[in-house]
């Protein structure tokens, strides 16, 4: 049992408020700011396909409206399931670890992995020599 189990579990709800009719992957993201707060979000998608928006940036969106500029990411989960309701390991996309990289240069982020495990890692290294305007 992680110490994240939390998160796990409010991205699991998170994912059943997902807008997806075009690829019918349901996403759910749930993450910690480093003040304790929870805050999640699930993708919402459009049929002009560009402009849908995955479960991760939106909980980062809804963090940054709660917190503000000094918003700090400690920890962030992502479930996601196909349109009967079955889990699949979904690890976030990269444009998702470059924003979760942003707010949170050493978030640890779970999710189910390929074999069925809960696979925790440190974005660090989902994202190695990571793009940063910070000096
Ligand atoms: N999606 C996410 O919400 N997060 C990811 O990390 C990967 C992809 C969503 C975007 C789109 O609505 C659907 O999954 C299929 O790409």
């Amino acid at each position: 049992m992680t110490m994240h189990q939390d998160l796990l579990d409010e991205s699991a709800l998170a994912l059943k408020q997902a807008y997806a009719p075009y690829s019918q992957l349901y996403v759910g993201a749930a993450l910690r700011s480093a003040n304790g707060k929870l805050y999640s979000g699930c993708n919402v998608e459009s049929g002009a396909f560009s402009t849908g928006s995955c479960a991760e940036r939106n909980a980062i969106a809804a963090a940054v409206r709660a917190e503000g500029a000094s918003f700090q990411l400690a920890a962030i989960a992502i479930s996601a399931t196909d349109r009967s309701g079955n889990a699949l390991p979904i690890p976030p996309c990269g444009s998702c670890r470059q924003m979760i990289r942003e707010f949170g240069p050493d978030a640890a982020v779970l999710f189910l992995g390929a074999q069925g495990d809960i696979i925790q890692a440190q974005i660090g290294d989902l994202l190695p020599h990571s793009f940063s305007l910070a000096t």
